[in-house]
């Protein structure tokens, strides 16, 4: 059904993920019918200029960035709702005006009061926001009317900080108006976990230390830092990736099974499952971990610069483009069961998949082979690209001897499914309007990621460039990596 009625006010109305995300996520929605006839677009922005003029620009990013065919109809619908105001995010006569703004449209009724803040800003603006739409009154929900706030990605740039951008939120909003965006959340087969689960009866029994042997989870990019130097050069791999998007993954793949299917349940046991990770000495830190920086290279025929050599790094830039952890989760599910989690960009692959290794038969009483020779027993969850799942296990060789080669048994999306082309944030856009958050990160969630990586985030802050690898642009990563499982006589899978 059409999400309720509401104005969605968008902060940073000119920037690129408006352009790029927002605007063909909401022409995607309108499109099948999810949003209400009642709805309405504010775009705020610094940028002095008429409504028309803004409108003009929203159809041309949706020219441009639409990811199906674009019904003019629809378009014309879309663009119909837009209205702009300018003005700095920090300044109290902005909300002013975006008060006057809201009354008008809110005057006959039809979008029933409902206000969805979407921040697509810089983070240091988040807090200011919601502090000033607080102060305007804006976020007071009355007569039965909502309001709530999306906060993009980064949130924090460690525990210290992302604490205080709760506090700061908490202090104006209620948790429930707060809507914690992590993009990977988004994605069809993140989701699918869940189901993968806690629909079937088959996985749960054997989802545990006592069946599976570790859980490796790699999130790799052949992007490299590209324009975004400014902001990477001050991030990192570990900061840019791990406590949101992979611990998504682990979260949701360590749980234990919510008491129901609803935000507050699903929440609680995802942020449990993360304050399980233990929490390492610096020197541990050092001993469990791996950064890399990418030297110039090639991926596929792209020529790429070596990362210190890029737009916007310093010369002498110790940030990580690739980092590996291996996180042990203190539990009675997974005690001993390592979880190796590894991101990195200007690889030779984009693949963002789990392998839940499990453990091999006890013996191999096939006395011609020894236990190396027998394949692995593990399920492979690809995210992205080619979204599917294959179970890996040993199958017999046809013929008199006794030989087995490891064989998979396969399902893939695009054989069930015909998904149309989305941007990935349809389904979290439209969540929000529905209220539900199940998609979203809680306070205690997102701090509960931080907490578990400050350890490596100070253990490398100190170590400086003392430890630094580095890999050619387009491998699978730096040497290094391999030995962090080595060490424990395991591999990675391969990303070739
Ligand atoms: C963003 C990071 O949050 O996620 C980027 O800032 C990264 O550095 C991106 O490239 C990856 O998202 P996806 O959906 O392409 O896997």
């Amino acid at each position: 059904p059409a999400a309720p009625p509401c104005s969605f006010v968008i902060f940073g109305a000119s920037g690129d993920l408006t352009r790029r995300l927002l605007l063909p996520a909401l022409y995607n929605l309108a499109a099948t019918g999810l949003l209400s006839e009642g709805f309405s677009i504010v775009g705020v922005a610094r940028h002095d200029q008429p409504p028309e003029e803004f409108r003009l620009q929203l159809q041309d990013s949706l020219k441009e960035f639409a990811t199906q065919a674009v019904d003019p109809e629809t378009a014309q619908w879309l663009l119909s709702c837009v209205t702009y105001v300018s003005g700095d995010f920090d300044n109290d006569e902005t909300y002013a005006k975006l008060g006057r703004e809201l009354d008008r449209i809110e005057q006959n009724g039809r979008t029933k009061g409902n206000r969805l803040f979407y921040c697509a800003t810089p983070p240091a603006a988040f807090a200011p926001i919601a502090q000033h739409l607080a102060k305007a009154g804006l976020t007071r929900e009355e007569n039965g009317a909502w309001r709530r706030v999306i906060i993009e990605k980064p949130f924090g740039t460690d525990l210290e900080s992302a604490r205080e951008l709760n506090r700061k939120l908490l202090a104006v909003l209620k948790e429930d108006q707060i809507f914690r965006m992590d993009h990977y959340l988004g994605k069809e087969t993140v989701q699918n976990i869940l189901i993968l689960r806690f629909a079937n009866g088959l996985f749960e029994p054997v989802w545990n230390r006592n069946h599976i042997d570790h859980v490796q989870i790699t999130v790799a990019e052949t992007v490299d830092v590209g324009t975004r130097g400014k902001f990477y050069d001050v991030t990192g791999a570990l900061r840019d990736m791990v406590p949101n998007h992979l611990f998504q993954l682990l979260s949701l793949v360590a749980m234990e099974p919510p008491s129901r299917f609803d935000a507050n349940a699903v929440r609680s046991e995802k942020a449990e499952a993360l304050d399980s990770i233990r929490q390492v000495t610096e020197k541990e830190a050092i001993a469990m971990s791996v950064r890399a920086q990418y030297r110039g290279g090639y991926v596929g025929d792209r020529e790429i610069t070596s990362y210190r050599k890029s737009p916007d790094v310093m010369p002498g830039s110790t940030t990580e483009t690739f980092a590996a952890l291996k996180l042990e989760v203190d539990n009675w599910r997974w005690a001993g069961v390592p979880f190796y989690l590894r991101t990195g960009k200007a690889l030779n692959k984009r693949r963002s998949e789990i392998v839940i290794k499990f453990k091999n038969a006890p013996v191999s009483m096939f006395r011609n082979l020894s236990m190396d020779e027998l394949g692995d027993n593990d399920l492979v969850i690809r995210i992205q690209p080619d979204e599917g799942m294959v179970l890996h296990f040993n199958a017999k060789v046809p013929g008199p001897e006794i030989q087995t080669v490891p064989v998979g048994m396969t399902f893939q999306y695009k054989d069930y499914f015909e998904a149309a082309p989305a941007t990935g944030y349809e389904t979290l856009i439209y969540d929000c309007m529905v209220g539900d958050a199940i998609l979203y990160q809680r306070a205690d969630g997102v701090e509960a990621g931080w907490r578990a990586v400050q350890p490596f985030l100070d253990a490398w802050e100190k170590a400086g460039p003392m430890g630094m690898h580095t890999y050619e642009a387009g491998s699978d990563g730096p040497e290094a990596s391999e030995h962090l499982l080595e060490k424990d006589g395991r591999t990675w899978r391969s990303l070739y």
